[in-house]
């Protein structure tokens, strides 16, 4: 579907913007939005940018019964001489396939789709806005629509991507947070889909943040389902632990999303020459690190929050004060330089953005 022309239906009346100071995360959308659909017999079809509104759909739909629907999430930036620039959005459309082959969903042709992500931000690209710590949030995802309760993959779907002006993730802005280990819910498990981005992978953590945000905590650390031992993610965000001098993140063992920013803060470590290690790190390390005084900074890596520090983790009765609540200078220097590149103001060794 390379060469699809794409219809643009624009809207009549822009709606009203919200104040930059204000915007939290994925609370308001922007003017237009792309769709398109899939059949068995025409395969991808009809793809069209239109104004943002409601769609509707069968109650009997089959994605409201089952969650067979994967999304991905990446984001705009523009820069101080007014060109826009997209991070990485090709590794997100390679992710966004693989989270499709996990639920048995069709293919998209991920050049396609750049092209209308493309299209789709030029058009509203008075919606991308420039304040410090905001961006413009790209969220394509797609959805099963046979209108049938078999459990089974759907043969229609539609793809749909929306736009929504963000700012901080946390409340906290970019400050560190508390965390709470969790030790009884669990995000994934070996042979599941914790791997994959999809719908259904999220709100079953609800639960363990209700216990986190109990405690006071912003967030939870994740371990694995079977021994409640090795680390895994932290929220919804790869989580990476600077012991001695040296930087340990997780493994994608199959139970971790491969994350963009992960990919990029290993890639950046590199660099940098700081020795950067893809192995297995149990919550019991990190507390003796801890209590000889080697665990200098642990911070989360992230779409939606880009760097997140974190400031302390409570693990059972056990609290872990990290670098006194303070931002380390690792997460700072790798906050900086990842949002230096995503908004062009500095250079770009890796070409990592798309203008
Ligand atoms: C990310 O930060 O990469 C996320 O996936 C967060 C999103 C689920 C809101």
């Amino acid at each position: 579907m390379r060469n699809t022309k794409i219809n643009i239906e624009r809207r009549k009346n822009k709606k009203t913007k919200p104040a930059p100071e204000n915007l939290g995360f994925g609370t308001v959308y922007s003017d237009h939005m792309f769709i398109m659909d899939y059949s068995t017999e025409k395969g991808w079809h009809s793809p069209k940018i239109t104004p943002y509104g409601p769609i509707s759909l069968d109650p009997g739909t089959s994605v409201f019964q089952y969650a067979q629907s994967v999304f991905d999430g990446f984001k705009a930036y523009r820069t101080e001489d007014n060109r826009i620039l997209i991070f990485r959005p090709e590794e997100n459309l390679k992710r966004l396939n693989a989270s499709c082959d996990r639920l048995c969903i069709p293919s998209i042709d991920e050049e396609f789709v750049l092209k209308a992500v493309k299209q789709l931000v030029d058009i509203d690209q008075d919606w991308i806005p420039t304040l410090k710590g905001t961006s413009l949030y790209i969220r394509p995802y797609i959805i099963a629509t046979d209108v049938s309760l078999s459990v089974t993959p759907s043969k229609t779907y539609k793809f749909i991507m929306i736009l929504s002006p963000v700012g901080a993730y946390y409340s906290e802005g970019f400050n560190p947070v508390g965390i709470n280990v969790e030790e009884t819910y669990a995000r994934a498990v070996k042979g599941g889909t914790g791997a994959a981005k999809t719908a259904g992978n999220y709100s079953p953590g609800y639960k363990a943040q209700e216990k986190a945000s109990e405690k006071g905590n912003a967030q939870v650390l994740w371990l694995d389902a079977i021994e409640k031992k090795y680390i895994e993610e932290v929220g919804s965000m790869n989580v990476f632990f600077k012991i001695n001098n040296e930087v340990i993140t997780p493994p994608l063992n199959g139970t971790i999303l491969s994350g963009i920013t992960r990919m990029s803060v290993i890639e950046l470590l590199k660099y940098w020459n700081v020795p950067v290690y893809e192995r297995d790190i149990t919550i019991e390390e990190v507390h003796q690190a801890y209590v000889n005084g080697g665990l200098e900074e642990v911070f989360g890596a992230g779409t939606a929050a880009v760097i997140a520090p974190i400031g302390q983790l409570n693990w059972g009765d056990q609290e872990m004060v990290i670098n006194n609540k303070q931002t380390g200078g690792l997460s700072q220097k790798l906050f900086d330089t990842l949002i230096g590149i995503q908004t062009g103001k500095l250079e770009d060794p890796f070409n990592w953005t798309v203008e």
